[in-house]
């Protein structure tokens, strides 16, 4: 670039909106599947508040209203949760992959990569039409959950089970992955499994969504748009924070260690998991949600111990950090209660966020404009070549 180009980059630069370090504040395009708003309003899913979705309705009408864009008549959701459970089985391929899988690979790596393999055996991967594109995301709703539990199943030597037609969605990703079906206490972690992936599904342009677009701008296909998502997921400033959550409750162990754990984790200038957004400020309203669940599950399986170290991590950090807890904090307690393994509580993110990606796939695609921003340009200005006999 010359130094003549780089300068009416600049004044170009110059009478733009300021350049935002990551991005922050900046509105990167319209999307009409998810309100973020820290007042009134709060968070909206295609228009419905994310408590009474929640709370009313289960995880398979959130997935229907994401990608079809109204909840789901009686009718529609029972051919829905049918087209479902066909769906669950995976290619040959895929099986051949999951056996063959490095120990001690990351879940998370398995599913990028298993995603990835699922678009190489669709006859239909390069069809990027909308209807078409629902029925992929359908099938990708179905199939992920298998790849997470027959990897890890295998991995454990753990027989292989079949997802069951007369369970939920959160129900059977129970018992894929912890063998619980049927009893009280399964169908009470279910229930709040269940209310996870609702508050999972959608969250408009965090970072992986906005991979998923970004790449879907290219008019690539769901497959490739799907792998990058997973791919931004797995950071632990992102998905991966209720994974590293978890590994914080296990390591101060105790309520007694509680307070002193985080004072010292503070002073030592550590950031502590599950806190913090880069929108909410104020709060994140869906932490309440699983907050009042994570309380009456400790109840039910009669172990209270992590929702107490969880309260007083709480109250230290809005005592020094003025920091409110995130959806990963006491999604955490709810997990460790269900005793789901650590390694798939970023890949359960993914079983619902997979919908919300489709969704915004499709959004993309339907209005689409190749995005493409421009860079602050930083480096030095233009330098003589010297060959390379002349260097020195
Ligand atoms: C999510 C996150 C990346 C958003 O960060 P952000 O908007 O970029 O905020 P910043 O990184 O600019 O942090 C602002 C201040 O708050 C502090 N802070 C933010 N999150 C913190 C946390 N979880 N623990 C301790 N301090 C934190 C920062 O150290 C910084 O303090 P300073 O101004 O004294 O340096 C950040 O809060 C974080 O790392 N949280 C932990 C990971 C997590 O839970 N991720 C899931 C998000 S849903």
């Amino acid at each position: 670039m010359s130094i003549a180009m780089s300068e009416s980059l600049m004044t170009e630069v110059k009478d733009r909106p300021a350049y935002s370090p990551g991005l922050e504040g900046v509105i990167a395009g319209e999307s009409a599947l998810c309100l973020v708003d820290e007042g009134e309003a709060g968070l909206l899913y295609r228009g419905y508040a994310i408590r009474d979705l929640a709370e009313r309705s289960t995880f398979e009408e959130v997935a229907y209203l994401l990608l079809f864009g109204h909840l789901p008549t009686q009718q529609e959701l029972i051919e829905f949760s049918t087209q479902w459970i066909d769906h669950a089985v995976l290619p040959r391929l895929l099986e051949v992959f999951l056996g063959s899988v490095p120990p001690g690979s990351h879940p998370m790596d398995l599913v990028r990569t298993g995603v990835s393999l699922l678009g190489m055996v669709d006859p239909d991967a390069a069809d990027n039409s909308h209807d078409t594109t629902i029925r992929k995301s359908v099938r990708l709703l179905a199939q992920i959950p298998l790849l997470i539990a027959i990897s890890y199943r295998l991995v454990n030597g753990k027989p292989p089970v079949r997802p069951q037609a007369d369970l939920s969605f959160a129900e059977n990703l129970l018992y894929l992955l912890t063998d619980r079906k049927g009893d009280d206490q399964s169908k009470a972690m279910a229930r709040v499994l269940d209310v996870s992936l609702t508050l999972y599904a959608e969250h408009e342009f965090n970072a992986s969504t906005f991979a998923a677009r970004v790449t879907a701008s290219t008019m690539t296909d769901l497959y490739s748009a799907v792998t990058s998502a997973i791919g931004t997921l797995k950071g632990p400033l992102h998905g991966g924070a209720n994974e590293a959550v978890a590994e914080m409750f296990l390591d101060i162990g105790s309520r007694e260690r509680a307070e002193a754990w985080v004072r010292g984790a503070l002073a030592k200038k550590r950031r502590i998991m599950g806190f913090g957004h880069r929108v909410l400020k104020k709060g994140d309203a869906r932490s309440a949600i699983i907050q009042q669940h994570a309380e009456s599950l400790s109840g039910i399986c009669g172990d209270r111990r992590w929702y107490e170290i969880a309260t007083i991590v709480e109250h230290v950090m809005e005592q020094e950090k003025g920091l409110r807890p995130n959806l990963d904090f006491y999604t955490a307690v709810s997990y460790l209660l269900m005793e789901i393994p650590r390694a798939l509580y970023t890949p359960l993110f993914v079983c619902s966020r997979i919908t919300g990606w489709c969704a915004h796939v499709i959004e993309q695609r339907d209005h689409n404009r190749l995005m493409r921003p421009r860079a602050l340009y930083t480096g030095p200005p233009r330098r003589e070549y010297v060959p390379l006999d002349r260097r020195t």
